[in-house]
């Protein structure tokens, strides 16, 4: 399966953000992007219907012509953890229901998974966002706030990829706030501790946001290396 699951080292860092601006750039390239997004909280109720944000600007960004229940089936309203926030809803759901959510035998395509929260978030009843990558085997994107902290989230969450075997396409560096110490240089200083690209993307309130040319060309070649591997291995 082609695709890419982007976590995060905390929740709000910005994966919907780049995931959309991703899955945009893909599509103006040709490339079929199947949007995921298997379980969302925080969803408003609208006319009696809860709308998955994440969900709804993934399959928009991706002009995905499934519905909205493909991208996300299970969402809930309460702003909280995903399995708390099902758990009031009386619901049990497993990792293997989130699988099946983001395997698309039917469909061929670039699957791009937004898990919830960060790489250790619980997901389901028994796995964490970490369980679903694993299971899915997707190459992981990591998105980070570029701010002072994030040095040490970044090494943290990039061994917690690495234990799991997971390919690392890169980490991106996400500029949430308008101001940023111009002295700070966080992306020099991950480049000193790691093996894989380091991606910088600025502030922009508006659209999608612009991204490197090289994130783009390394989200799509990261399945063909795995192909290459595998059939050499
Ligand atoms: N580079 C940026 N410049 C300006 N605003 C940004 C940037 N990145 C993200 N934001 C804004 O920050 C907020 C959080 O971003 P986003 O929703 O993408 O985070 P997330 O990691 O997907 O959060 P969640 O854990 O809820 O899924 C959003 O309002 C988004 O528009
Ligand atoms: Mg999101």
């Amino acid at each position: 399966m082609q695709g890419v699951f982007i976590t995060g080292t905390n929740t709000g860092v910005g994966k919907t953000h780049i995931g959309a601006a991703i899955a945009h750039m893909l599509h103006n390239q040709g490339v079929k992007v199947i949007p995921r997004k298997p379980i969302e909280s925080g969803c408003p109720m609208v006319d009696g219907e809860l709308i998955p944000r994440d969900a709804q600007a993934l399959k928009e960004a991706a002009c995905y012509e499934g519905s909205l229940s493909q991208v996300c089936p299970y969402r809930f309203e309460p702003p909280i953890s995903p399995v708390r926030a099902a758990h009031l809803a009386n619901k049990v759901l497993t990792t293997e229901q989130l699988v099946s959510n983001c395997l698309t035998d039917s469909e061929n395509g670039f699957v791009l998974v937004e898990g919830a929260g960060g790489f250790y978030s619980p997901l389901s009843e028994d796995g964490l966002n970490a369980d679903l990558a694993t299971a899915l085997q997707l190459p992981v994107l990591l998105v980070a706030e570029d701010a002072l902290g994030v040095l040490n989230q970044v090494l943290l969450n990039v061994e917690a990829i690495k234990i799991r075997g997971l390919t690392l396409v890169g980490v991106v560096l996400n500029q949430l706030r308008e101001e940023q110490d111009p002295r700070m240089d966080n992306a020099a200083d991950l480049r000193e501790h790691l093996d894989c690209p380091v991606f910088s993307v600025g502030h922009q309130s508006e659209g999608f946001a612009r991204l490197p040319d090289a994130l783009i060309e390394r989200v799509l070649t990261q399945h063909d290396r795995r192909r290459v591997a595998r059939i050499v291995g």
